[in-house]
């Protein structure tokens, strides 16, 4: 009879949804983001700085948002490093006087680049999906998708996209996601290929309810830190389910990677005196160049389809998560909810108007249309 009445206790347990962080994750998240503050420098002591890249004449990479920070770094790196590169970014202007900069750097050291714009806005997700289609248009093959274009209003009141979507979500998660799901066709043409998500240790203190991705239900009291942090654990979940859908002949791996905390304009909402602090403190904070070393090491290191391929053949519930120090690590315990990831998978789909079997259509190599993308510009 105890026993009856105690598993039923369970059942009924486990039918509670979780509603936020547990304190001791929220605690251990905490935990790991000043842990990686303060000796990020001294984990990543054994990486040069810049890092060398293997021979990528061959590879054509996208890269979102690179005219600052981490993402101007990873596209001028691979381009000197002889690879293809396609600037996505919503100030083409500034991609254009860029590219004439890197190319008078170049041309001394006796470098062609190779590197073009292209329009594409994320707070849009029209623009999104006119982007992969105007991609997918050229029948050419992709090898790397560098999602990097992020934002983290700290500070900032709860602001929507013109989609609907809280600000935080749609940049650093709804529109990634569109642009990975949309661009499989291209990727499958380059493959082998990757998709690498720029995501943050942030993603520790992050907590998804899929049934209020918006953070609108009134449940919990939106902050800039909880759509951040949000965000970034949707990207580390989606990307999980994603990563185990694609079958391993598709040769598409999909990653996530820490670049550290780094000095670049992501700070730019922060109060003045705040911001002069943070550049007082040079010694724990990295440099762009230093905190592009995981992404490209993630885009074009050699072993890293092995390991993917490796975690996908022992169903690991988790996709491959490089750390800063460009080391194997394990994502937070809530981006383990595998639950939980499947909803954020749905919701996803349904969000960026794609069809729940949109995957499965594009490995098929049959054509998916989403509600996106069809609006005159
Ligand atoms: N810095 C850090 O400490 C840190 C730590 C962990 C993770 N990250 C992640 O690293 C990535 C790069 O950030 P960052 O630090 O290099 O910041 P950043 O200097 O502010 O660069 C962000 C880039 O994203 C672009 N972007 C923003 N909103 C966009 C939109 N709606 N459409 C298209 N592009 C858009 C920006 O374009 P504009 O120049 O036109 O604004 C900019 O090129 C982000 O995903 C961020 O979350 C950064």
């Amino acid at each position: 009879m105890a026993t009856t009445s105690s598993s039923s206790g369970d059942n009924e347990a486990s039918k509670i949804k979780k509603q936020c962080l547990g304190w001791i994750e929220w605690f251990r998240g905490w935990f790991c983001l000043i842990y990686e503050m303060l000796f990020q420098r001294i984990m990543a002591s054994h990486l040069h700085n810049p890092m060398p890249l293997p021979p990528i004449n061959d590879l054509t990479c996208i890269v979102t948002g690179s005219t600052s920070g981490i993402g101007l770094e990873i596209a001028r790196q691979l381009a000197q490093a002889g690879a293809h590169v396609v600037m996505a970014v919503r100030n083409t202007k500034a991609a254009q006087e860029l590219i004439q900069k890197w190319s008078v750097d170049s041309a001394g050291l006796g470098i062609a680049l190779n590197v073009e714009v292209m329009g594409v806005d994320l707070l849009s997700l029209d623009s999104v999906a006119r982007f992969a289609e105007a991609w997918n248009a050229r029948s050419a093959p992709l090898h790397v998708l560098i999602n990097n274009a992020g934002i983290f209003s700290i500070g900032e009141p709860q602001k929507f996209s013109k989609d609907g979507y809280e600000e935080h979500l749609q940049v650093n998660h709804l529109a990634p996601a569109l642009l990975s799901v949309l661009l499989l066709p291209s990727l499958i043409r380059g493959s082998p290929s990757r998709i690498v998500n720029v995501n943050s240790i942030m993603h520790h203190v992050g907590f998804v309810d899929a049934e209020d991705m918006n953070i609108t239900s009134g449940k919990r009291k939106f902050s800039s830190l909880m759509g951040y942090s949000n965000s970034k654990l949707a990207q580390v979940m989606f990307s999980s389910v994603l990563n185990k859908r694609l079958p391993a002949e598709s040769g598409i791996n999909v990653l996530c990677v820490s670049p550290g905390i780094v000095q670049t304009n992501v700070a730019r909402d922060l109060p003045k005196i705040v911001q002069s602090t943070y550049r007082l403190v040079p010694y724990f904070i990295f440099n762009a160049q230093e905190g592009s070393r995981s992404t490209l090491f993630a885009a074009t290191d050699p072993q890293i389809s092995e390991y993917c391929e490796l975690l996908k053949a022992d169903e690991w519930p988790v996709c491959a998560f490089i750390s800063q120090e460009c080391r194997p690590a394990n994502p937070s315990e809530e981006a383990h909810n595998i639950q939980t990831a499947y909803e954020v998978w749905e919701k996803t789909l349904e969000m960026t108007g794609l069809p729940s079997d949109a995957l499965e259509k594009l490995l098929e190599g049959e054509n998916v249309k989403c509600r996106y993308g069809h609006e005159q510009q």
